[in-house]
């Protein structure tokens, strides 16, 4: 499994806006996908493709990314996004246009 980098960053450090949009895709692909695999199709986490999203709106995987899902291996990713970002994530993956099909 791929290190989460960034989680490394010592505490404190502001969001830095990823407006690279391949950066983002990037981050989401090797980040997020070290946990839910880096087709998105799931590992230690679940599959974010968008037929698995169905009964998640857009706002609601947003808050998830945000905040997290306390007491599980979720991390809460606010430290590291910022709201842009988090909200141009979670389009992605309702439109899985990171996935090929
Ligand atoms: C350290 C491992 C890990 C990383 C990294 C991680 N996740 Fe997760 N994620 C999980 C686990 C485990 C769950 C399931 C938690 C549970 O039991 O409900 C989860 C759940 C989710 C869910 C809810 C899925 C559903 O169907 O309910 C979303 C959305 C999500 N993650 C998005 C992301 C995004 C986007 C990223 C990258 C910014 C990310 N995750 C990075 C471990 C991870």
């Amino acid at each position: 499994m791929i290190l989460c980098a960034p989680l490394s960053l010592p505490a404190g450090t502001l969001p830095k806006p990823m407006s690279d949009v391949a950066e983002l895709e990037n981050f989401v692909i090797q980040d997020c996908g070290s946990c839910h695999g880096l087709a998105l199709k799931g590992g230690l986490g679940p599959p974010l493709r968008p037929e698995n999203l169905d009964h998640l709106p857009e706002a609601a995987i947003a808050a998830i990314i945000r905040e997290g899902i306390p007491g599980t291996a979720m991390p809460p990713w606010k430290p590291l996004l910022t709201p842009a970002d988090i909200e141009w994530i979670s389009h992605q993956l309702k439109t899985g246009k990171l996935v090929s099909p």
